[in-house]
């Protein structure tokens, strides 16, 4: 049988990749057989993470439509062609709706949301002309279930879940597959505030059915898939990876 989930020979773009989560899915796709192209907006954490992994580094801010075009096309040239994204890179700024600044709230609307329709349309213009593509966007449990302090980014991977249809619907008869990936709670520097305090940490494990966190690692078997041929008939899902959280009251 030829390997359904293999990767190789295709271009994978991660943001947000110089640490957590995409990091992991990029170590995960490499392991694949993908040639990888690390991005992130900090080039300190991005050059020491590409060197690493020994492969390419661009940095950018996906906020920003021109220094995503002139990305996207120095890839395109450098590299080539890309096969797959990763819309992965993602911020927090917690508050209260109630005392949330609105600058605030707009930030991580426009980094979180706005950032994976700018790279995606940008990546999707070249798939589009070549009818091939696997987008992957990185969603969360809070699109779903939500807390308090943190309802500007709740709003943002909610609008995750539907760009991630939006998407699937326009760019599907270009051969272009669309899909999100939902993480439950995960050990990140994203998430250090909340392990790092001990009451969130034992609700953490004492909600989820498999009674822990979840580990970067844990994200790498679905990611590869979406990325493969395996997943050549799923478009607009929004796969949840949460231990379990979501089936239980
Ligand atoms: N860690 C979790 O538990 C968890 C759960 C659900 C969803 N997520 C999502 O997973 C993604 C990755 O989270 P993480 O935990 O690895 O976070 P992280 O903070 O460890 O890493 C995020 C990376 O994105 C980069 N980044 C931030 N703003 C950027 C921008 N404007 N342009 C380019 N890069 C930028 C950062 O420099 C950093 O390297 C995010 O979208 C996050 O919302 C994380």
């Amino acid at each position: 049988m030829t390997d359904i989930f293999s990767l190789e020979g295709r271009v994978a773009l991660v943001t947000g990749s110089a640490q957590g989560l995409g990091n992991v899915i990029a170590r995960g796709m490499k392991e694949a057989g993908a040639k990888v192209v690390l991005s992130d907006v900090n080039p300190t954490t991005l050059q020491a993470a590409a060197a690493e992994l020994g492969v390419p580094g661009y940095a950018f801010d996906i906020s920003n439509e021109a220094q995503v075009t002139e990305a996207v096309a120095k890839i395109e040239a450098e590299v080539g062609p890309i096969d797959i994204l990763v819309n992965n890179a993602g911020i927090h700024k917690r508050n209260l709706l109630i005392d949330m600044p609105v600058e605030n709230w707009r930030k991580v609307i426009d980094v979180n949301l706005s950032g994976a329709f700018i790279v995606g349309r940008a990546v999707a213009r070249g798939m589009i002309a070549r009818k091939y593509g696997k987008i992957i966007n990185i969603a969360s449990i809070n699109a779903m279930m939500v807390r308090p302090n943190i309802g500007n980014y709740c709003a943002a991977k909610g609008g995750i879940v539907t760009l991630t249809k939006s998407m699937a619907t326009e760019w599907g008869e270009f051969g272009i597959n669309v899909n999100a990936i939902g993480p439950g709670y995960f050990l990140t520097d994203l998430t250090k505030p909340l392990s790092e305090d001990p009451e969130f940490d034992a609700w953490v494990k004492s909600e989820v059915p498999l009674r822990r966190w979840g580990d970067p690692k844990d994200l790498v078997g679905l990611a590869v898939m979406l990325a493969s041929p395996a997943s050549n008939y799923i478009s607009g899902q929004t796969i949840y990876v949460d231990g379990g959280w979501q089936a239980c009251l």
